[in-house]
């Protein structure tokens, strides 16, 4: 049995990971504060507390540590660089130290955002990145921070959807909670990534950890879309309107942060070295749609601790 410590558990990767029924394996969520009687350990505290993540381990005893804490939000690491610094950039780097002290392996999230999308092609790991915003600037200094601290951890670069505790964390809950209220939305035409179903993510990384993979992966869908095109793919899996997709440049968005046109990752060398095909848009939207119906977002709310409802 292996025991996986997943920071951010209250976070859109971290409790889809948490909630994951995986075999053997049992987790252990670290939230801050807003989850309470979940289906699996809570430990409650904040990371940025000196000395915390090495006591943690020492109590905890993981045998794997999945960190998806972060400041995720593009726009608000604008306004608050030191911050987002430290927290994207640096705090990774020391617990991945501590991790590879302790011999336990470590896998970190990253993100497709470093690259400022001007190649014609599709971005290998061997591409160089060139971070565009304060988030994609302090998410490569996580990633370099980590793998020298840790050269046996997993530095994954990710972009994914699903349901959050909130919602509203994800661009498919943006799509759906604007289409099933009937309100039109911008979908960008001039942005193409490759998104993953979060439920397909969190199988990944995990079966990435089996696997024994270390380094640097591409862990993205298997296709590239439009976010436009990915709205109109929402509006027709849920039967809405697709009508209500407005097409848009991102350039004209008032987007705080500059954001990358193309974002196309290849999965080649985690097909390759995982022995197996990653999914494509198609499925992650129906097990999107088939989470609805069997009432997952109201089961991850029932997790809410009641003074943050
Ligand atoms: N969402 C995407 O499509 C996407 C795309 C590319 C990369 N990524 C990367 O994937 C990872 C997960 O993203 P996400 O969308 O799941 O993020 P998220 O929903 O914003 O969750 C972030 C989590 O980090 C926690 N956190 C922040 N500061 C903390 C601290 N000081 N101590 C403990 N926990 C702290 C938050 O806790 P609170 O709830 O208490 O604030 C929250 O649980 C991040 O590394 C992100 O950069 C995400």
């Amino acid at each position: 049995m292996t025991r996986i410590l997943i920071t951010g558990a209250s976070g859109l990767l971290g409790l889809n990971l948490s909630l994951m029924e995986i075999g053997t394996h049992t987790i252990i969520g670290l939230d801050r504060s807003k989850l309470a009687d979940t289906p699996f350990e809570l430990i409650r505290a904040d990371l940025t507390e000196p000395g915390l993540f090495s006591r943690l381990i020492e109590t905890v005893k993981p045998d794997a540590v999945i960190h998806t804490a972060a400041n995720a939000n593009v726009d608000s690491c604008e306004s608050d660089p030191q911050g987002a610094r430290y927290l994207n950039g640096e705090l990774p780097g020391s617990l991945a130290e501590s991790a590879s002290k302790a011999g336990i392996r470590f896998v970190h999230s990253s993100t497709d955002a470093v690259f400022d999308g001007t190649k014609g092609g599709i971005y290998t790991e061997a591409d160089a990145p060139n971070p565009l915003s304060v988030y994609a600037r302090t998410k490569l200094l996580g990633e370099q921070m980590v793998l020298a601290a840790n050269p046996q951890a997993i530095v994954a670069r990710v972009n994914f959807f699903g349901w959050s505790l909130s919602g509203t964390r994800s661009l498919s809950e943006f799509f759906y909670n604007k289409l099933s209220s009937g309100e039109q939305c911008n979908g960008f035409t001039d942005v193409y990534f490759c998104p993953l179903f979060v439920g397909d993510l969190a199988e990944t990384l995990v079966r990435m950890l089996d696997k024994g993979l270390l380094g640097l992966y591409h862990v993205v869908g298997s296709e590239a879309l439009s976010k436009y095109d990915f709205g109109q793919r929402i509006a027709r899996q849920f039967g809405f309107d697709e009508g209500l997709v407005r097409p848009q440049s991102v350039e004209n968005s008032g987007l705080t942060a500059k954001r990358s046109h193309n974002l196309r990752l290849s999965i080649h060398k985690l097909s390759t070295d995982l022995g197996q095909s990653i999914p494509g848009i198609s499925t992650g939207i129906e097990q999107f749609y088939t989470q609805l119906q069997q009432g997952y977002p109201q089961k991850m709310r029932s997790y809410q601790q009641v003074g943050d409802l």
